[in-house]
């Protein structure tokens, strides 16, 4: 897939910064938790076990509320990655065993092969060089170690009109999130489809600045996929 302009992408982070400055005020995120919501996405999509394993957590693309912030609280060490992590205003504070370096995925900020796993959950769809991402979160990874990817996706006759979709510089299907993950060299052990997870009241019908939600209830998915390194 076409990499985007560094143009573009500061556009799109743009965006980005400013859904993150408002996102309280949205109907849908009224009384949101991270800590139960990502609590209930890490039970649902990766085993006790690996949970265990995961001693060094890279997060990639963490945004200010991201996984390591409320989750494997037992790991040694968690890095959270964001290149808007400085700007956010709802931005985490290192401590105890969670560190954070605002840099792009394109280049990560530690040594190879270091990682038992790495998360990158709704970022390859907002970034520069998606190719360049997934190879860098194989470098960073040990050997057999796990990469846990989330990207929205859309059914593919939808991504040749989705150009309107200004705040995102990639749009995928679950074919070609799993064709990137197989030609970077990970295995994929598993596949989740889950609907975007928001209740929309139906005055947002009547929100013009909703119906992107609304699209993106009827027709966008979650796609997980856990990958491994041989
Ligand atoms: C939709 S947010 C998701 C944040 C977080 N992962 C979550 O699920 O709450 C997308 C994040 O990707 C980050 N991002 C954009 N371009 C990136 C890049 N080239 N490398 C790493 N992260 C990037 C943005 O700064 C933003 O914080």
């Amino acid at each position: 897939m076409e990499h985007a302009t560094t143009k573009r992408w500061q556009e799109a982070q743009q965006a980005e910064l400013d859904w993150w400055q408002n996102w309280r005020k949205l109907p849908f995120y009224t009384n949101h938790s991270f800590a139960s919501y990502w609590g209930n996405v890490i039970s649902d999509v990766m085993s006790e076990a690996d949970v265990a394993k995961a001693r060094t957590i890279v997060e990639v693309g963490c945004g200010p509320h991201g996984v390591v912030r409320y989750m494997f609280k037992d790991a040694p060490v968690k890095l959270g990655t964001d290149p808007l992590l400085c700007q956010y205003d709802e931005r985490p504070k290192p401590g105890g065993n969670t560190f954070y370096a605002a840099a792009v995925g394109e280049s990560i900020p530690v040594k190879d092969g270091v990682a038992d796993l790495v998360i990158c959950i709704n970022v390859i769809d907002h970034v520069m060089d998606a190719d360049q991402i997934l190879g860098e979160m194989r470098r960073v990874l040990k050997p057999g170690g796990q990469l846990l990817l989330e990207v929205h996706t859309f059914p593919a006759i939808f991504t040749p009109i989705m150009f309107f979709d200004h705040p995102h510089t990639y749009h995928w299907t679950r074919k070609t999130v799993l064709e990137l993950v197989r030609k970077t060299g990970f295995s994929i052990e598993r596949t989740r489809q889950l609907q975007f997870p928001i209740s929309l009241p139906w005055t947002s019908f009547f929100v013009p600045s909703h119906w992107k939600y609304i699209f993106g209830k009827l027709f966008m998915r979650l796609t997980y996929v856990n990958c491994r390194l041989p």
